[in-house]
């Protein structure tokens, strides 16, 4: 039997019901608006992890460390699901309203509204594609760590495990890492400006929005992007500047020269014996001079 279109293929009530919000304008701001909400979650769960680095190694690979190993190993792997479902679907839906809103644009009986949406919706895109690439960039350097220096860090007190501390402090500090630390600024600056506007087109396409609320979303969006933003470039720019040093690296150590030569003394003086102790070196008794002539 053949069908002249989709629609005449005969579906399931849910799968229909799904298409059909799908194919709805406000099916797909939803989508949009929810999985936002979860990439939002996502990167305040995320923050408060990394700003463990403050607290120093033990912390924050401890808890780089449960990541990894909750639910067996499953959890992080759940996770990571769960976001790259929703990182796709929010840039599908994204693209596809975009579309739809293009198409309406041309369409002459649609309302002005569109217009100015889609106008806004262009400028997301292109700060949404900034932090694709970001994030694309960020899981080579951090997750899959393309850099052998960075994969082979072990905690040097707990040396089966990943040392995250030292990772980051290798990968922001220097001068080779400058560039490393730019594109994070420029990604993060990116990321929270697009967040700035986003969070607050959460609550209207959710339609907890009014005219009371409207300036309360608008900070409450602000503030979490302030908050974000400053919090994320905390990190590469403290130990870039070098106010956040790894202690265990010989080399942030270069300049505390006292220390070292305390060190030594002390090493020297633990090995050293009690003076009864102390037998004369052996040296051979000098040559008598010959008798003068
Ligand atoms: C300077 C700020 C940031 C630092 C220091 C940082 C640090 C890290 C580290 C160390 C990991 C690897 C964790 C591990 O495997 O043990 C990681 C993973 C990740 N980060 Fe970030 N991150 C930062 C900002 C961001 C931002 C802004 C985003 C999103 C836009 C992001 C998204 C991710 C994602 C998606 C993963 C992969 C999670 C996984 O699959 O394991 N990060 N980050």
């Amino acid at each position: 039997m053949l069908y002249e279109s989709a629609d005449q293929i005969i579906m399931n009530p849910l799968a229909k019901a799904l298409a059909q919000f799908w194919k709805s304008s406000i099916g797909k701001k939803i989508v949009v608006g929810v999985t936002g909400a979860m990439l939002v979650l996502f990167l305040l769960g995320h923050l408060a992890g990394n700003l463990l680095i403050f607290q120093g190694r033990e912390d924050l690979n401890e808890y780089a460390e449960f990541l990894h190993e909750m639910l067996h190993g499953w959890g992080v792997w759940i996770a990571r699901i769960g976001l790259l479902a929703a990182f796709v679907l929010h840039i599908v839906a994204t693209v596809a309203l975009t579309r739809q809103n293009r198409a309406a644009r041309e369409n002459r009986y649609e309302f002005e509204e569109t217009n100015v949406a889609s106008k806004s919706s262009r400028i997301m895109i292109w700060s949404g594609l900034t932090v694709l690439a970001f994030v694309v960039f960020h899981i080579l350097h951090f997750t899959v760590r393309i850099d052998p220096l960075l994969a082979g860090m072990v905690d040097p007190v707990k040396p089966e495990r990943h040392d995250v501390y030292g990772m980051m402090h290798a990968g922001f500090r220097g001068f080779n890492n400058l560039w490393v630390v730019l594109f994070y600024v420029v990604g993060i600056t990116l990321l929270c400006s697009h967040l700035s506007h986003g969070i607050a087109s959460i609550f209207q396409t959710l339609g907890m929005r009014s005219e009371e609320t409207r300036s309360t979303t608008h900070k409450l969006g602000l503030g979490i992007s302030v908050l974000l933003w400053v919090g994320f470039l905390s990190i590469p720019v403290s130990i870039a500047v070098g106010l956040k040093v790894d202690e265990t690296d010989p080399s942030s150590l270069s300049d505390l020269p006292p220390i070292e030569v305390d060190i030594e003394r002390e090493v020297i003086q633990e090995n050293a014996l009690p003076p009864d102790q102390l037998t004369p070196p052996n040296v051979p008794e000098p040559a008598p001079l010959p008798p003068n002539n």
